[in-house]
């Protein structure tokens, strides 16, 4: 018996949060450890869709503990907005049910608006770069985490300190402004934004590390929910063209305050073909009619901003490249079903770089953007695979392509799902017993 680590192994929207809703029957506990509410996670149980983007998939299930780790962002408003919407669809969210680590960072209102001030300034005083982000202030609230003064959940409960904090950030933050043309942000506009929702807040808040070193050594199984994905992790990912913290499963650790030997299997989340929302190099994009019908067929547009996702072929090199860097155990391969119909397939199994051959992407910006990806292809079926809950069902054409995925990433399929449906979900190895 082990704990299990969930991440996205290629640029997020893999299919994270079915996965761990599936799995979170077989756990106790459901922790969130990094990003914020700029992920968008999707469970369909019995034809009602849930989408949730700071709480963890598993407050859903009656009996689990959710957790939202140190290692998160926390927009208050966004989380009281989140409680309210699930309460609507007859989901209760007290902190019976939901702890929030005493710890962790907050995102405050001049986070999303610096976050959508740059954005639009991309292209001018952004170095000529646009990102794409979801605007919700993630990469503005970690920048002050990282830079010691940012506002913890803790501080809601102490009125005095938190009023020097908020002096202390708008320092920084208004000059920050008044650089940019933007009017200063007044210490009472954020002391009202914070007291209005500390009460709703306070309750949550525990000294989360304690609680799960507790639960853990009364042998509590504990499943971690990761948001985003290994190519949008800060270190590992396609920089500058990334979120704000990282994402791999070795954050999982550092996120929630266990040491890494408590983290146990990985489970690399991984869908059958790719895709991207935002700026950024996707070596294997399709702009012609595959793409299309792979967007159409998959439902491919962002949770949390609408956004169409850009649509490609599977890409083995970069999956492969995910395998490493979080030591992923095995994979849950998702949307197989979105690839009935098609003649043949298309597999990416490494690079050229200006001629020369290469096995990974390479880190540089340039480089990324120059790689042409090279190509097997393997044939389609006509099969559908929609639904889809034993092996046997699936025709020998996809079972052949999930072969051919797990050689080249080396890594094998414990899990494969082949609709939105919590229960459209085939079980080859179960994570918490391997
Ligand atoms: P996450 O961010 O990784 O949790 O993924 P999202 O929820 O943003 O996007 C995945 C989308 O695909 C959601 O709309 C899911 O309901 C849907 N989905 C998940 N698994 C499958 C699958 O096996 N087949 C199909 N067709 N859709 C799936
Ligand atoms: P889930 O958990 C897909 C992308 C944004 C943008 C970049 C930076 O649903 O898989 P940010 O707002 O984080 O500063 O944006 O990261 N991005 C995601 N793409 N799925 C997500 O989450 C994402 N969260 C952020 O589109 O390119
Ligand atoms: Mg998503």
């Amino acid at each position: 018996m082990t704990n299990v680590v969930v991440i996205g192994s290629q640029w997020g929207d893999e299919g994270k949060g079915k996965i761990v809703d599936w799995l979170s029957e077989r756990a106790d506990i459901v922790v969130r450890f990094q990003g914020g509410h700029n992920a968008g996670h999707t469970l369909v149980i019995d034809g009602t869709s849930y989408k949730l983007s700071l709480l963890p998939s598993g407050v859903v299930r009656p009996g689990k503990m959710a957790v939202i780790g140190n290692g998160v962002v926390v927009d208050p408003h966004a989380l009281c907005a989140e409680i309210d919407r699930l309460a609507a669809q007859g989901v209760t969210v007290t902190p019976e049910n939901l702890r929030i680590a005493d710890n962790a960072t907050l995102i405050l209102s001049l986070h999303r608006e610096l976050d959508g001030i740059r954005e639009d300034a991309a292209g001018k005083s952004n170095g000529g770069v646009k990102i794409g982000t979801t605007r919700r202030g993630i990469g503005p609230a970690y920048e002050d985490k990282v830079g010691r003064r940012a506002i913890r959940v803790m501080d809601l409960a102490d009125l005095e300190t938190l009023s020097a904090k908020v002096d202390r950030l708008l320092t920084h933050h208004n000059a920050l402004r008044r650089g940019l043309g933007e009017a200063e942000v007044s210490h009472e506009t954020i002391m009202q934004e914070l007291t209005s929702v500390s009460d709703r807040v306070l309750p949550f808040r525990d000294t989360v590390w304690l609680m799960l070193d507790k639960e853990r050594r009364r042998g509590a199984r504990i499943l971690f929910e990761g948001a985003q994905g290994s190519l949008l992790d800060i270190d590992h990912g396609t920089y500058p063209f990334v979120t704000s913290s990282n994402t791999v499963a070795g954050q999982a650790a550092a996120g929630s305050g266990m040491g890494p030997g408590a983290l146990g299997y990985v489970l690399g989340i991984t869908k059958a073909y790719t895709t991207r929302v935002g700026e950024g190099p996707f070596p294997t994009e399709l702009t012609d009619e595959i793409g299309q019908f792979l967007g159409e067929r998959g439902r491919e547009f962002g949770t949390v901003t609408g956004r169409k996702r850009r649509c490609g072929w599977f890409d083995a090199a970069l999956v492969r490249q995910s395998v490493a860097t979080n030591g992923i155990t095995g994979i849950a391969l998702t949307k197989l079903d979105v690839l009935d119909g098609l003649d043949e397939l298309k597999i990416c199994v490494g690079y050229t770089l200006d001629g020369e051959e290469i096995d990974h992407l390479p880190a540089s910006q340039g480089q990324q953007a120059r790689v042409v990806a090279k190509y097997i292809t393997l044939e389609g079926w006509k099969e559908s695979t929609v639904g889809a809950r034993k092996w046997a069902d699936l025709p020998a054409q996809a079972i052949k392509y999930v072969r051919q995925v797990e050689e080249l990433i080396g890594a094998p399929v414990a899990l494969l799902s082949t609709s939105p449906e919590r229960d459209d979900t085939i079980l080859v190895t179960d994570p918490f017993e391997d």
